[in-house]
């Protein structure tokens, strides 16, 4: 059995993956869009919107290949240290994504969900989030996990506190008790994780659920990355030897 890997909209040579051979969970680090807009002189701002534009079409892309699963870094735990006017900017530019794009999610069948935390977001930004949590819950096309005000650190702290809360016994707790209280509670681990930007590290994302995960970094710009570069991803991702610690039989 194979899926197609590419398609003419592209414009990347027709290759053929297995579908054995897709990963059912892709995550993406998209960073490089201050980068991108000061190639260009232009402010960093423009790059973010731009940013907004490709996620659109990686969804799009990833709907098309019968992925099931995408979860991508919006703003980390880190990102509040940023210039004000820039997180103030990124606030309000992901409250009118969110606004501007539901319908057309809702359309394709994209079912939205927030991974991070809560409490510092502003309220119409949270809103926005909640609604379109809301309305796109029966969604099964693909689900987009959207990790805003996220970062494994915080997320494992939290998990730990809520455990102890609970009165969860964590002298033998076990690592499921600990998946079920993560922000991906229920998610299954993301197989592949892709950089966009140049730089080859994590950056306190998905840290616990990347376990067996395999990396893929290219030198591309967030705003500049297409359906081809994700292709090219998919290959090289259906190349790679998954042994989760164990050796291939026969070997
Ligand atoms: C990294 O580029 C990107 C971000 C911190 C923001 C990413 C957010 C989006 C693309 C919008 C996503 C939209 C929705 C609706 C979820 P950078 O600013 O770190 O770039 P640099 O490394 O070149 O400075």
């Amino acid at each position: 059995m194979s899926a197609i890997v590419a398609d003419q909209l592209a414009g990347s040579a027709l290759a053929v993956v297995a579908s054995e051979k897709m990963p059912r969970h892709i995550a993406i680090i998209m960073d490089g869009n201050g980068r991108w807009a000061r190639s260009r002189r232009l402010p960093r701002t423009f790059g973010h919107r731009a940013g907004v534009e490709t996620l659109h079409r990686i969804v799009e892309e990833c709907g098309r290949l019968d992925i099931p699963m995408l979860t991508v870094y919006a703003f980390s735990t880190e990102n509040w240290t940023r210039p004000q006017t820039e997180v103030s900017f990124l606030m309000r530019l992901l409250a009118e994504s969110f606004g501007r794009y539901l319908d057309r999610l809702i359309t394709e069948g994209v079912r939205i969900r927030h991974l991070g935390r809560c409490d510092r977001l502003p309220q119409d930004l949270l809103e926005r989030i909640r609604e379109a949590e809301r309305v796109t819950a029966r969604n099964s096309k693909l689900q987009l996990n959207v990790a805003l005000d996220y970062g494994s650190r915080s997320e494992l702290t939290e998990a730990i506190r809520a455990m102890a809360r609970d009165g969860v016994d964590l002298r033998s707790v076990t690592e499921e008790q600990v998946s079920a209280y993560l922000y991906t509670r229920g998610l299954p681990d993301p197989d592949l994780i892709i950089r966009t930007g140049g730089e080859v590290r994590l950056s306190n994302f998905l840290l616990w659920q990347a376990a067996y995960a395999e990396y893929y970094a290219t030198q591309k710009f967030w705003p500049d990355f297409g359906a081809a570069d994700l292709h090219q991803a998919l290959q090289v991702f259906a190349t790679r030897q998954r042994r989760y610690g164990g050796v291939i039989s026969a070997e």
